[in-house]
């Protein structure tokens, strides 16, 4: 059985504490720190860089200093000098839409030359095929459930259809890696996105909307459970 992780994206916490907001979701039950840059350019919002990243990696740490895994989820163009910034700023894992970059592979290459782990994202209308030529460089393959750039939209359906693509391209790839959903993921949707193949779920709103984050992240893993 899958080891479910839950990121919650930092994109709908308090900017005005969110080192704070970092600490107390990781409290909640976080796995993972989901990480939104976006450029106002490839996305048209704008919301932190890298030294935001550097300034927060001291906080995403477990009560006993074991670190909490910084997922940095690019949406800027072009791609490859803010990878490593985020590399050099202590993410974990980066990943980018392979649109915004001229040279999908060698992006890969030098994101897990900095140490990191890399990861493709696909937006909803874009399709999976570029997976096939690079799979052997990928760690992370996130699935767009909502159109980049925004928090609090709706989980569009046919993300569900993409996610069993990509667990069935992953799972005959016979390589570790991770399948990640994105957009609109809420207590009542979390078990479909995880019955589609995804082991990794993003969510912004559903838990920094609500004032009780272990409540819903409990409720989220109960749904994994169930
Ligand atoms: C959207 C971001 C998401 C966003 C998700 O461009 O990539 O990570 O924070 O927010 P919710 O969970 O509110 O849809
Ligand atoms: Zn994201």
């Amino acid at each position: 059985m899958a080891t479910y992780r839950i990121a919650p994206s930092i994109l709908s916490a308090d900017f005005a504490r969110l080192g704070e907001e970092v600490r107390n979701v990781i409290h909640a039950g976080a796995d993972w720190i989901h990480f939104d840059v976006m450029d106002n350019h490839y996305v048209p919002n704008l919301t932190f860089g890298p030294m935001v990243c550097q300034a927060l990696r001291k906080h995403a740490a477990r009560a006993d200093g074991t670190p909490v895994p910084i997922d940095v989820h690019l949406m800027v163009q072009p791609v490859d000098s803010l990878a490593q910034a985020f590399a050099k700023a202590g993410a974990d894992l980066v990943s980018f839409h392979p649109e915004a970059s001229a040279h999908v592979d060698r992006t890969l290459q030098l994101i897990r030359a900095e140490g990191c782990q890399a990861g493709l994202v696909f937006n909803p209308a874009t399709p999976l095929d570029v997976l096939e030529w690079v799979i052997d460089k990928v760690d992370l393959v996130l699935i767009m459930s909502v159109n980049p750039g925004f928090g609090g939209q709706s989980f569009i359906d046919s993300a569900l259809r993409k996610t069993e693509q990509a667990r069935k391209l992953i799972d005959a790839s016979g390589r570790d890696i991770r399948l990640e959903v994105d957009g609109g993921i809420k207590v009542d949707n979390i078990r479909r996105v995880a019955d589609a193949g995804a082991d990794t779920f993003v969510a912004g709103s559903a838990i920094f909307g609500q004032p009780n984050y272990k409540a819903v992240i409990d409720a989220m893993r109960a749904q994994l459970a169930g």
